[in-house]
């Protein structure tokens, strides 16, 4: 799980705050960088002081679309999409990086949205739950989660899809070990966890190799 705002790509890839913490504690890292060099990381990291602390236009590229926002720098990319984007699927539980309900991909990595600034994301593929499925069809993966009842409450849902759709474009056939593998950062607290595996495993065409003892909706179809 990538969740480390300051690994972002685009415009902000050397942050201030990496720029300085680099510089200042290693004197052998001034001397290779050159005088040049070091003139212009510093040029680069005052120009990022001249972001906020008012609104400022940030664009980002999500599901697809282009779209400009007036935000402050400080806000984070989860609060973009929930309150200025419309885009209500990823959901703020804890707000601090620890339950993965709010996960969308950032060029196809799954991201805490909580934990990345708005700002940091621009230039980047964002994709939310809403632009998983295509033109109305679900996808293998969320079907699976429906007809395997991988979830109670729903609230992790979303985040679950989407770790699990990038685990699965990566690699189609995961073993169970590393479905659970994938969903660590994800926390359900309804224990749903064992239907989510057998979801993620029929989604790719496999058994699960445990006994998950769960129920397929598809195997007992009501009458
Ligand atoms: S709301 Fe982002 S990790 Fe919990
Ligand atoms: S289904 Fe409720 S938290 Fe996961």
């Amino acid at each position: 799980m990538k969740s480390n705002p300051h690994d972002a790509t685009g415009p902000h890839a050397v942050s201030r705050r990496t720029f300085l913490k680099t510089f200042g504690t290693s004197a052998v890292t001034a001397a290779t960088l050159g005088a040049n060099n070091v003139a212009r990381g510093l040029a680069q990291a005052n120009a990022e002081r001249s972001q906020g602390p008012g609104a400022v236009g940030v664009t980002l590229r999500v599901n697809g679309e282009s779209r400009t926002f007036s935000i402050e720098p400080r806000v984070t990319l989860l609060e973009v999409l929930r309150a200025n984007a419309g885009l209500t699927g990823a959901k703020e539980a804890c707000d601090r990086g620890t339950c993965g309900a709010c996960t969308v991909l950032v060029n196809d990595t799954p991201v805490y949205a909580c934990s990345l600034l708005a700002i940091e994301a621009q230039g980047a593929d964002i994709t939310t739950i809403e632009g998983v499925a295509r033109d109305g069809k679900l996808t293998a993966l969320q079907q699976a989660m429906v007809d395997r009842d991988g979830l109670q409450c729903g609230y992790c849902s979303p985040g679950m899809v989407m770790v699990l759709t990038a685990l699965l474009r990566k690699n189609p056939h995961p073993s169970e070990a590393q479905v659970r593998r994938a969903i660590a950062g994800n926390l359900c607290r309804c224990g749903s966890y064992p239907r989510i595996f057998a979801a993620t495993l029929a989604a790719s065409g496999q058994k699960p190799v445990t006994k998950l003892n769960v129920i397929s909706l598809h195997d007992h179809a009501v009458a």
